[in-house]
């Protein structure tokens, strides 16, 4: 109905608009042809009444010829007729004639056109005959006619154009309002054909769009695409991520289908402490990220059993509801043997892997036996997620790089299962990945994912370059995408980040308290200033760089000397492997020297370094994040870091400094940092010195916007988008599993 309003509206107004232009035109028309048929009535009337007239003129009798005249007026339209025998005469006359009539000007109606006399008695026309004879009296005949039918054939007939022309344009507004309702259908109909499905799926542009749409479907699918990202980032930033935005998520977008995330690292490790068991949570970024999630999504989280009373807690199908103190989802512990262990977690992941992919000056080694036990265990983690998956299309989110075969695994078990895999360290360049051995079988293992996500852009580049090196797979560098035996895999970047906002108990000590408690706890004096890195105990962490940069600080300023302590806080890992070994001697040795060095001795001094080299839960790492004046993260190579996020969320004072360095993948989100090349230990100092003395206002405006991005860019997001990006594959799969339907 608005359709046709807007065709015939303006059409209707054109037309009305060039028949009221017409009205003027044809009244000159009208005017000009009833003058000319009165100036021929008037030859007529002249030519026959010219033989009586001239008659009774030569007969004398004036009477008579007023008579006659009289008569010949009796005709509707001959208004007057008059007869001058010269121009000084009076006119002979009926009694009609006009006295604008003179005999003396009669040549004034002779004029071409000048026929019309507007009189009182209304408009008429006055035609001058000569009467030309020779026996006969000459003479002019003055014949005046009746012009009022003349106006009111006018009125009539501008009427009947009017009404011409308002039905022209009822007719044409009609013919137009059906070919454009035919043809709007027809257009909408081919764009819906084309756009139906085929924007967001990847397929050849369908038979039942209309041929002239054919050369353009690819451009409209393409536009279409990116308007899907466009509105789907648009609206991703106005979106709150919390836990509830997850659950809509899966409940919306993935039927509530169960989640089941496999990592080689537990959430929860019960450890036997004589006659207790005590519940630990372990210093892993990626625990940190994921159990959040897990909370918020139900479903089962398996992972290698590792706690020396993790058997006891565990039911029959080696179950266990935590969180502990309020159950929202499953552990599925997996028991590995001494060898295993040994050879699949401390060998090839950790001595071989680990290395590899972080470049921190460490060797990787390769060994064959380890490598053995890499691939039994993976399959092994595989038998677990077969054993969970409730359906035969489950999500199984896997994580890192101690389950690098588990994907492919699990694609041949379970064809319809999306698989996300996460590789939480950083991947290396094709040239550095090729020291590995099996590199190939790593690589297809990972490629048995639907989704394979790294936290930075870079390293999504490294592995394309990787695969495209060392594989036969077709690499499509414009959607990221990698093919390897008709099955595709998307490479994806989703920057990881914690949860927000952190939980109450976390932030609920007030800063003040906690600076006064841990200055207490650990032997301070009341003034000095706190500053605190959080690390396991490993290489790629850049702790002996940091220490190094503290005894350049006090070098440097000496005033921080006995004003300034260093806290940090190194959790035990991996303690088996050699490697580990040296590294936390030469770091407990570093903090000695250093501390002997600067170290003032006495009741109320401080030393430069507290090195606690044990287990701390979360609760207490907050607390000494809130108690600092500054927070160090110095990786020497870091894929995110969430250390440096955790600080910030600790923060809600909006005081405190974060050095950061330039080689995690934290830098790229956090530029209100003081980022630092860890390996340079004057700028290290330089930026300690500024941590120490920057101005309240300024920590503040820098801790708000880093708090911000956090805030925004949070652990929900990490994983809503990885799940949303599944659904949207899983929506595609299966319109593509089922035959085309075509219309009956
Ligand atoms: C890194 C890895 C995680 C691992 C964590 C702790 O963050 O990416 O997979 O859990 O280190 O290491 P650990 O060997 O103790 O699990």
């Amino acid at each position: 109905m608005r359709l046709s309003l807007r065709f015939v509206l303006p059409l209707l107004l054109v037309l009305a608009a060039f028949a009221y232009a017409m009205v003027p035109l044809v009244d000159q028309f009208t005017l000009r042809w009833f003058v000319r048929d009165l100036d021929i009535r008037a030859n007529l009337i002249a030519n026959t009444v010219q033989e009586p007239l001239q008659e009774q003129l030569a007969a004398g009798s004036r009477a008579k010829t007023i008579n006659f005249f009289n008569r010949i007026t009796q005709d509707e339209r001959v208004y007057a007729v008059g007869y001058c025998a010269s121009t000084d005469s009076r006119p002979l006359a009926s009694r009609t004639l006009p006295a604008e009539i003179l005999c003396s000007d009669l040549d004034r109606w002779q004029a071409p056109g000048e026929h019309l006399l507007h009189s009182t008695q209304g408009p008429l026309h006055v035609a001058v005959k000569p009467l030309a004879s020779e026996a006969a009296p000459a003479g002019q005949l003055v014949l005046v006619h009746d012009m009022s039918f003349v106006a009111r054939r006018s009125e009539e007939t501008k009427r009947y154009v009017f009404y011409v022309f308002m039905g022209i344009a009822a007719v044409v507004s009609m013919i137009t309002v059906i070919i454009a309702q035919v043809s709007w259908r027809g257009w909408v109909a081919g764009m819906r054909a084309l756009l139906r499905g085929e924007g967001l799926l990847r397929q050849p542009v369908p038979q039942t769009a209309s041929p002239e749409f054919r050369p353009i479907a690819r451009d409209l699918q393409r536009l279409v695409r990116e308007l899907e990202a466009d509105y789907r980032s648009r609206d991703e930033s106005q979106m709150t991520w919390t836990p509830e935005t997850l659950r809509a998520i899966l409940h919306s977008e993935l039927a509530g289908e169960d989640v089941i995330v496999v990592s080689n690292r537990e959430p929860y490790i019960h450890q036997r402490q004589g006659e207790r068991i005590e519940v630990q949570r372990p210093a892993s970024g990626l625990v940190t990220a994921l159990e959040p999630i897990m909370r918020a999504c139900s479903g089962t989280w398996i992972a290698h059993g590792s706690g020396s009373a993790d058997r006891e807690v565990v039911d029959r199908h080696d179950r266990v509801g935590v969180p502990p103190e309020k159950n929202a989802y499953q552990l599925r512990r997996v028991w590995l043997t001494p060898d295993e262990e040994s050879g699949y977690y401390y060998g090839f992941s950790n001595e071989g892997l680990w290395p590899l992919c972080h470049i921190a000056h460490v060797r990787p080694i390769f060994r064959s036996g380890d490598w053995s036990h890499y691939v039994a265990v993976n399959r092994k983690f595989a038998d677990a997620v077969v054993a969970e998956a409730k359906t035969r299309a489950p999500i199984v989110l896997v994580q890192d790089y101690h389950l690098a075969l588990l994907p492919r695994l699990i694609r041949e078990r379970l064809p319809a299962a999306t698989v996300i895999t996460f590789w939480h360290i950083p991947w290396p360049n094709p040239e550095s990945f090729a020291i590995c051995p099996w590199r190939d079988e790593i690589v297809a293992g990972l490629l048995g994912s639907s989704i394979l996500g790294f936290h930075t852009q870079f390293h999504c580049n490294n592995f394309v370059d990787t695969v495209d090196r060392f594989l036969e797979a077709r690499v499509d560098r414009e959607s990221f995408t990698v093919t390897l035996g008709g099955k595709a895999t998307a490479v994806r970047r989703y920057p990881i980040s914690i949860a927000w906002p952190p939980d109450a108990e976390m932030v609920g000590k007030p800063v003040e308290q906690c600076r006064a408690e841990i200055r207490q706890a650990n032997g301070l004096p009341a003034d000095i200033a706190i500053g605190v890195g959080v690390d396991r105990l490993d290489y790629t962490k850049g702790i002996l760089e940091r220490f190094r940069a503290v005894e350049r600080l006090l070098e440097l300023n000496p005033e921080w000397i006995g004003r300034f302590c260093f806290v940090q806080i190194a959790a035990p890992s991996r303690s088996r492997i050699e490697e580990y070994q040296d590294h936390e001697a030469r770091v407990r040795a570093a903090a000695i020297r250093i501390n002997e060095r600067f170290g003032r001795g006495g009741r109320d001094s401080a030393p430069p370094i507290l090195l606690k080299v044990q287990h701390h839960e979360p609760q207490q790492v907050y607390e000494y994040y809130r108690a600092a004046a500054l927070g160090f993260v110095s990786s020497l190579h870091d894929a995110m870091n969430l250390v440096a996020k955790e600080l910030l969320a600790s923060r809600d004072d909006e005081r405190g400094v974060l050095i950061l360095s330039e080689f995690t993948g934290a830098a790229r989100e956090l530029p209100e940092a003081l980022i630092v090349n860890p390996y340079d230990a004057d700028q290290c100092a330089a930026a300690l010195h500024l941590a120490l003395t920057m101005a309240p206002a300024e920590q503040r405006d820098r801790m708000r916007l880093m708090r911000g991005l956090v805030g925004e860019f949070n652990v929900y997001r990490w994983a809503g988008r990885m799940l949303l990006d599944a659904a949207l594959m899983r929506r595609r799969g299966r319109l593509l599993e089922k035959p085309a339907t075509r219309k009956a």
